[in-house]
């Protein structure tokens, strides 16, 4: 399955000559900060062309700025074929068309800092767009000076071994090219080829790109899919069926730890930008190495295996607290996590990780925004989650816009799999699922655009939209602004050391933070039913911080019901 599948997912020291611009940013913002994630094509259109842009954004900076939030990571906005929805790019320093021009992000920079409001990049150098002027040329002749640029198999060598893609309609990563007789690999789409880290000219291409955008004064960056761009280039037979465990044999080879200090020396910490992987790897040690302050890596880790754990058949709330507890114990004193059950890459974390029917709404929405902006590490939330969007049950494949959940549709059907069965799983998991368009307000297209929508708006916006809880005290949108604050205010949410409390209840998580002399507790009622929760504190002396429903928490939880407690501390 794609979705399953897309959960993973010695260098030169090439002296740089540029002007040392080292800006005075607060170097650990990025812990205490709630970052927001912004699908530029499906945020706000401003021309009518159906395509969210970056005019639109500037339109709603006034929203983003009053939910709180610090920081916004746009997904890729960089020229493109969009075979990928940006993920695919051709001109690393240019905008693209669809989304306007590069004053138009000079405008949405400024406007973002003079608010207060941080912008990070999404970084897109595993591999490029086969449409990128470094593969024409690569592909252009076996002497061409760009051909290292890219990972490439002499055919008269016969086969190159089978690697597996991602994103192909035949899952097979090498594409036979016949200009030079020769195979390229790509991990991902047959337009998306693999870039050569190996080579020290590509890396010093991508440092210097990063340091246009640092230049700009953009505050973070996220590096997409980085974990696959060291690669064994003795190309190995790998074992049958080795894609089930992709990321145990293809990430995180060694030189990636090479690679990754080169640009934190040459970029990264000389911006003073923040930095936030991929994925983690595939164990605890992996995640540590990227992120741990000594290594000079990377800032952050970004884990798959909670996102992970929802399927269409449900999930484990035991299992879900499990992997929570053992990544915060992981990283209780080194490293630090990013916390999310959503993105641009998974269904609505509403459909998935609660209920989307509409007896449980809000309750449902706020009691997971209760969960990720009272944990350790950064909170994420993506577009639409403060309103609790859901899945907007697709009934036909035309709906869909997901080149490699097309691809993979056909792919399925070739097996023999019945077309209404992969549309059901559809329904509940295909990444297009989370990239409808925001819903502003009961106007035509939600507000979302005059024109037609690249892909339709959930109905459901006639009663779920921006402008009617911005109205209503009892709303998401007010909850997770509510959230937002409470952890502003207390230091606990953010820095405080986390312990789980009855830890084998079935459908309540719940669990302390403390910090200094403040204990916080959180109860979550992770079911549609009514639940008890053994704490062991006296919760009639407790103080209610914050709950989800309109009348204050007593002893037994309602469905979905979340509080959050100051404790009495002796
Ligand atoms: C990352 C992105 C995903 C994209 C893929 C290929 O996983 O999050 O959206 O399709 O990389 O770039």
């Amino acid at each position: 399955m794609i979705v399953a599948a897309l959960q993973w997912c010695g260098c030169q020291n090439t002296p740089t000559t540029k002007a040392t611009t080292i800006t005075n940013k607060d170097s650990n913002w990025w812990k205490s900060a709630v970052i927001y994630q912004l699908y530029p094509r499906s945020f706000k259109d401003s021309d009518g062309d159906g395509i969210g842009d970056l005019k639109g954004i500037l339109s709603e900076l006034d929203y983003l700025q009053s939910l709180g939030i610090d920081a916004i990571w746009l997904n890729p906005i960089y020229s493109s074929p969009n075979d990928d929805n940006g993920y695919d790019v051709s001109d690393y320093r240019a905008i693209m068309k669809d989304f306007g021009t590069m004053e138009d992000f000079d405008a949405l920079l400024a406007a973002m800092h003079q608010r207060g409001l941080k912008l990070i990049m999404d970084i897109v150098v595993n591999h490029s767009s086969d449409e990128h002027d470094w593969f024409r040329q690569s592909r252009s002749s076996r002497n061409n000076p760009y051909r290292n640029y890219y990972h490439w198999w002499p055919a008269e060598k016969g086969k190159p071994p089978y690697r597996y893609s991602l994103f192909d309609i035949n899952h097979d990563a090498w594409k036979y090219d016949s200009l030079t007789n020769a195979y390229y690999l790509h991990y991902f789409g047959v337009k998306q080829p693999d870039l050569n880290w190996e080579n020290p000219k590509l890396r010093q291409e991508i440092y210097d790109m990063m340091e246009f955008w640092a230049q700009k004064g953009v505050d973070g960056f996220r590096l997409d899919a980085f974990q696959f761009a060291a690669k064994d280039t003795s190309w190995p037979h790998l074992p049958q069926g080795y894609e089930q465990q992709f990321a145990k044999h293809v990430a995180m080879k060694p030189a990636i730890h090479n690679y990754l200090r080169e640009m934190n020396e040459q970029v990264l910490s000389k911006y003073g930008v923040m930095s936030v992987a991929e994925g983690a790897g595939n164990s605890f040690e992996d995640a540590h190495q990227l992120v741990d302050a000594a290594r000079k890596e990377l800032n952050m880790a970004y884990a798959f295996e909670a996102v992970d754990l929802a399927k269409s058949s449900g999930y484990n709330l035991l299992q879900f607290k499990r992997v929570f507890s053992t990544w915060d114990s992981a990283f209780a004193k080194e490293g630090w996590l990013s916390i999310f059950l959503a993105n641009h890459d998974n269904a609505r974390m509403v459909t998935r990780f609660a209920s989307d029917a509409p007896e449980h709404n809000p309750y449902a929405a706020t009691m997971l925004h209760t969960f990720l902006l009272s944990m350790r590490g950064t909170p994420y939330c993506y577009y639409g989650d403060e309103l609790g969007m859901t899945n907007p049950g697709f009934n036909s494949i035309t709906d869909y816009r997901d080149k490699p959940a097309l691809n993979d549709y056909q792919y399925q059907l070739k097996q023999g799999k019945k077309a209404a069965t992969i549309l059901t799983e559809m329904r509940f998991s295909c990444r297009d699922n989370g990239r409808t368009p925001m819903q502003w307000n009961t106007s035509a297209n939600a507000g979302f655009t005059t024109g037609t929508p690249w892909i339709a708006v959930n109905k459901n916006y006639t009663t779920l939209n921006v402008a009617a809880q911005q109205k209503d005290s009892t709303s998401c949108l007010t909850y997770f602004k509510k959230m937002v604050a409470l952890r502003k205010r207390e230091p606990a949410l953010v820095h405080g050391s986390y312990t789980l409390v009855d830890a084998n209840n079935q459908q309540v998580y719940a669990y302390t933070r403390s910090w200094k002399d403040k204990k916080v507790l959180v109860l979550l009622n992770f079911s549609g039913k009514q639940a008890t929760v053994q704490t062991g504190y006296q919760l009639s002396t407790a103080t209610p911080l914050l709950y989800n429903y309109a009348t204050p928490p007593s002893a037994t939880l309602r469905p979905y019901e979340a509080v959050v407690y100051a404790l009495q501390t002796p």
